[in-house]
Formats: structure tokens, C-alpha cells, sequence
């Protein structure tokens, strides 16, 4: 008998065609390299657990389980809450109704639903050339056909090469942008640009999914109005309360068309049932007893001061050659380095020699990019941020010498 075709043949069950060749990301080596000890890390997109509203949720929590036993029973979506993100959402620009709320898991279940709603195996997509991963990992188990048009951190996606990508001919079946707070490059899209891509989602019948969950963390002046206050039938926005309450939390949502909101839940029933009640419950209770808009001050003041940190600690530590731009909302610098650095080779050395984290480039292009990083100020004080500025640009010194 030949043992080795019989162990080959039935020791290792059969993957999916989704599953084969998956791989760790390089955001995931990135973060287990990160996660070292004594590693500073300016990597992740981590809100200041310490401003959190612990004590806050901690009575809510305490008021909800006391209330109704319920609150540990499979229920359907909290209506009530549907209604205060309502709310919250005049204070994104956009006008809805409960019965145009989703609730989700986060915005990463938003994303993966919407995909799902949309995708077929092989379908078209379009995307910018640098993006969150989270959202490439997830529509790449649909073996999309990718097309992508060039951003920066000065002024965001080119919408002219959207427009002319349609023109030519494409349809793809989703875009996805992230018109406020880009991760990871910082930027802010313009009302022209908005008013732009709002009006091509309409003409060419595209649906955008907009992600915005830093989208009230705005710096200098008020947060720019969600796209979907421009278009309501295409631009299908994804929103969190993640980084304003806690990513454990794990509410989020979508607004879609009213019409497409129970296709969404069949969606989300086969992958996880409900949406937490506890957590619907918690966040509900928050939001009716205390003030959400006094506590995004305090994190928008907090994580003002510490862009400031980043940009003055950048200026004095990054070599001439290397640029980057003051985001005015989110957690994020994009620095754009000399274009024969390669920032994923850094990261390795920065790790291994100056105990230093952040995540380079080729972790947002799909692989295709090489020379930039992104680094995150909300998670630690100023001292922190500069210290770890101050080991980066060592580090970037020696490379470059
Ligand atoms: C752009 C973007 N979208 C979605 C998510 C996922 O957020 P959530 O915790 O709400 O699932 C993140 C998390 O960092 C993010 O940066």
C-alpha cells in the first residue's frame, strides 16, 4: 500500500476555493511582530482605551441587566436605538429614518454585508489605490476584478479617474471610499469632491459603500457632512461607535434604502443571528443618560493636541526628503517616503532595533506599494508620540545612509 498518496488524500480536509492560498496579511505579521515586548507601537487605529466612557457604560451596563432579563435574550434589533442613531446622524448631515437603520457588529460587518449584498464571485470592483485593509481582505474572498484609481493625503481619491473609468465603459458592482478621515492617509475629501462622486454614483448607478467610523473626530473646524447627505439610492453608509465608545462594543451600522434592509437581515441572520441585545441595550441606555456630544469634545480636544504632538515631532526628526500632510479629522498621519524605501524592511528593523511599531505601505495597496507609512496619534500622550516619532526617524536615518 502506498502510505504516502493515502495520507495525502485523507489527512488534510478539502479547503474552499475562498480558503486556498490564504495567507497571514501583512497587517497581521505586521501586528504580531508589533506586539513584541517593548515595542512602542504606533501601528494600530486603537482609541485611548483611558478616555473611554468606562464608568459611563459601566452604570448603563449596570441599569440594563438590572432592568429586564431580556437584555440576555436572542431579541430582535432595538428600535429605540435605531432611532437615536438617527439622531446621531443629523450631526453627520444626513437626514433618515429608523426603518433606513441596520444595526451591525461594528462597521466591518457593515462592510462585509454590503459586499455580500453586491458581490458575485469575480465581480467588478472599484477602489482607491490605498485603502483599509480590513475591507480589501474581506471582498477579496470574492476574487474581485479590481479597478483602482490613484488618492493622495493632499486631496483624496481622484474622482476624475473614477469618471473616466465609467466613461470608458466599467460598471463595477461596488466602490468603496471613505470620504471622511481616510485610513490611512489622513485625508478629508472636499464638498466639490463629494458633490462629484455623489453625482457619478447616481449617473452611472454604482453603489458606494461610505465608511466613516472616525467621522465625528474632527480637528480645526466641525466634520464635514457624510456623502450620503448628498445621494440617498447609491451611497450606502457605514457607520460605529467604535472609536467613540469602544471598538468591544461592537455596534455599528448601515443606512441604506429602506427597501434593502431586509434582504440585509437574511444576510446577517446566516452569518450571526442578531446583534448583541447586551450591547444594543448598554449603548442605547448611554446615549439616553448621558451626553455624547461633551464626550466627543473631550476626545476631539485630547487627540487635537496630540496631532499637533505628531506633527511637531515629525518635523523635527523626518528626514528633508519625506513628506506628509496635517490630517484635519481621524487618528492617522500618512507619511510618504523617498520612493526607494521600502517601509515594510523598515518596520522589521524599527521593531528589531528600535523597539518601535508602525505599518507600512504594502499592507493598504494590496501589496503594490512600498515606500509610506501610517502612524496613529489617538492611542498615546504626547511624550509617547514623540518618542516613538524620534525612534522611526533612526531608524529611517539609518536606511537612508
Ligand atoms: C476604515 C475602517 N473601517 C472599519 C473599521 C472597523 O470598525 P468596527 O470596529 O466598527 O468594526 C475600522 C477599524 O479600525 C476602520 O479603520
Amino acid at each position: 500500500m502506498n502510505h504516502t498518496a493515502i495520507n495525502s488524500c485523507t489527512t488534510t480536509p478539502r479547503f474552499s476555493s475562498k480558503a486556498i492560498g490564504l495567507e497571514l496579511t501583512p497587517l497581521q505579521r505586521a501586528l504580531a511582530a508589533a506586539s513584541g515586548p517593548n515595542v512602542l507601537s504606533l501601528a494600530m487605529g486603537l482609541p485611548d482605551a483611558s478616555l473611554l466612557p468606562r464608568a459611563a457604560l459601566a452604570k448603563a451596563a449596570g441599569r440594563v441587566l438590572n432592568s429586564d432579563p431580556s437584555v440576555l435574550q436572542y431579541t430582535l434589533p432595538c428600535s429605540y436605538l435605531k432611532e437615536q442613531i438617527c439622531k446621531h446622524m443629523s450631526d453627520r448631515g444626513v437626514d433618515c429614518t429608523s426603518d433606513s437603520i441596520f444595526l451591525t457588529h461594528g462597521a466591518q460587518q457593515g462592510i462585509s454585508l454590503l459586499a455580500t449584498l453586491f458581490l458575485d464571485t469575480g465581480s467588478d470592483i472599484l477602489e482607491e489605490t490605498l485603502s483599509y485593509p480590513g475591507y480589501q481582505h474581506l471582498v477579496d474572498a470574492f476574487r474581485p476584478n479590481v479597478f483602482s484609481v490613484p488618492t493622495n493625503a493632499n486631496s483624496g481619491v481622484d474622482v476624475d479617474a473614477v469618471e473616466k473609468t465609467l466613461v470608458s465603459g466599467s460598471r463595477p458592482a461596488l466602490m468603496y471610499v471613505m470620504p471622511t478621515a481616510h485610513n490611512p492617509l489622513g485625508v478629508t475629501l472636499s464638498h466639490e469632491k463629494r458633490c462629484h462622486l455623489a453625482h457619478l454614483a447616481k449617473k452611472f448607478q454604482v453603489p458606494i459603500i461610505e465608511d466613516d467610523p472616525y467621522g465625528l473626530l474632527s480637528y480645526d473646524s466641525e466634520p464635514m457632512p457624510a456623502l450620503r447627505s448628498l445621494e440617498e439610492t447609491w451611497i450606502y453608509y457605514v457607520g460605529s461607535f467604535s472609536k467613540i465608545l469602544g471598538p468591544s462594543c461592537r455596534i455599528g451600522w448601515i443606512v441604506a434604502p429602506k427597501e434593502h434592509i431586509q434582504i440585509v437581515s437574511v444576510l446577517k441572520e446566516g452569518s450571526d443571528l442578531n446583534v448583541s441585545t447586551l450591547s444594543q441595550w448598554i449603548v442605547s441606555d448611554f446615549l439616553r443618560n448621558e451626553d455624547l456630544s461633551a464626550h466627543v469634545s473631550t476626545l476631539r480636544e485630547a487627540y487635537e493636541k496630540r496631532r499637533n504632538a505628531m506633527n511637531t515631532a515629525l518635523s523635527r526628526e523626518m528626514p528633508a526628503n519625506v513628506t506628509w500632510q496635517v490630517p484635519t479629522s481621524g487618528v492617522f498621519f500618512w507619511i510618504d517616503l523617498p520612493e526607494h524605501v521600502d517601509a515594510s524592511d523598515l518596520l522589521l528593523r524599527c521593531i528589531n532595533d528600535e523597539k518601535v511599531a508602525f505599518l507600512p505601505a504594502e499592507a493598504f495597496s494590496r501589496g503594490k506599494r512600498k515606500n509610506g507609512m501610517r502612524l496613529n496619534f489617538s492611542r498615546y500622550e504626547a511624550d509617547h508620540i514623540a518618542d516613538g516619532v524620534a525612534r522611526i526617524g533612526k531608524g529611517l536615518r539609518k536606511v537612508l545612509h
